[in-house]
């Protein structure tokens, strides 16, 4: 299967921090000379990071939210295709999480809920569902082509604390296996990246930072581990803690999607 080192040009939404800015720049830094977007809300970090890391002319910097409404962002889908038509490549990394105890109901914020769900989850389906027809047409012109959903450890062992998180987390683990099955055959190659819990900026809005910094696992180190595994054939990256994890509860489920998905197929076909 092909891997990280054939794709030309990869964007990677949710870049101006945390897991994904380092994945930035480790991509850039690839012998395979890709072309690098950067994307996020704030600008004054896309354009440091260009400004500091772009001097050859790959870096780019593309500024979106995910939460704009359904027209908006199948516009910018469209914008980013019509500025970068090599695009074969878009890692979803933006993400959100916060905590909820519904030990006390009405403390639950139900506005955040909202917010959490669609960063994490109904904006990945979107803009997927936008980007396919310019990825399985690049797959069929012979390039391969590839979605990378970023979920993580808790998708499979729910973290009770941030509970919506982990639904949000579950279901995009869920449609990274069905469109694993489903896009295969196009050239459209989709590969899931399940983090443990790693140091970024997801927290500091909950004041963690000093407590989690005791336990999670260094940017760099994930950096590392995470790009080696990109380079492999795997479709499944779970990393550190989560390995653990992906092996006792998820062991042989991809290949039992795969199987249900071609027992389907010929199910549907001999009608
Ligand atoms: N850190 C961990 O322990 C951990 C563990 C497992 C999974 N993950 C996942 O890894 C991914 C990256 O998280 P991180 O830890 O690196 O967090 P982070 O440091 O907070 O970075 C989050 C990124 O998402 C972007 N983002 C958030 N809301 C957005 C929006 N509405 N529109 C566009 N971009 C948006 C942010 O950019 P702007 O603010 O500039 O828009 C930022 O670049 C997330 O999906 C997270 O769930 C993280």
């Amino acid at each position: 299967m092909p891997s990280i080192k054939d794709s030309k040009c990869i964007l990677i939404i949710g870049s101006t921090a945390g897991l994904g800015r380092a994945l930035a720049l480790s991509i850039l830094a690839l012998p395979s000379k890709p072309t690098v977007i950067v994307c996020g809300r704030r600008q004054e970090r896309l354009d440091e990071l260009v400004e500091a890391h772009g001097t050859d002319g790959r870096l780019k910097g593309f500024k979106l939210d995910v939460l704009a409404d359904r027209a908006s962002l199948k516009a910018s889908v469209a914008d980013v295709v019509q500025q970068y038509p090599g695009l074969d490549a878009v890692m979803f990394m933006s993400g959100i999480q916060h905590e909820y105890d519904f030990t006390e109901p009405e403390s639950v914020d139900l506005d955040k809920v909202v917010d959490e769900l669609n960063t994490n989850y109904l904006s990945v389906i979107n803009m997927i569902t936008f980007f396919l027809p310019h990825l399985i047409k690049v797959g069929k012109a012979g390039q391969p082509s590839f979605i990378y959903t970023v979920t993580s450890g808790l998708a499979v062992v729910p973290g009770p604390w941030v509970p919506n998180y982990c639904a949000t987390k579950a279901a995009l683990h869920s449609l990274s296996l069905t469109l694993n099955a489903q896009l295969k055959d196009q050239n459209v190659h989709v590969v899931e990246i399940l983090p443990p819990l790693v140091e970024s900026e997801l927290h500091d809005h909950q004041g963690k930072r000093e407590v989690l910094s005791k336990i999670w696992m260094p940017l760099d180190e994930f950096t590392a581990l995470t790009m080696q595994e990109l380079k492999s054939n795997d479709v499944q990256i779970p990393i550190g803690s989560s390995a653990k994890d992906y092996e006792t509860f998820e062991t042989g489920k991809l290949d039992a999607v795969n199987k249900l998905y071609e027992g389907r197929k010929a199910a549907t076909q001999r009608k």
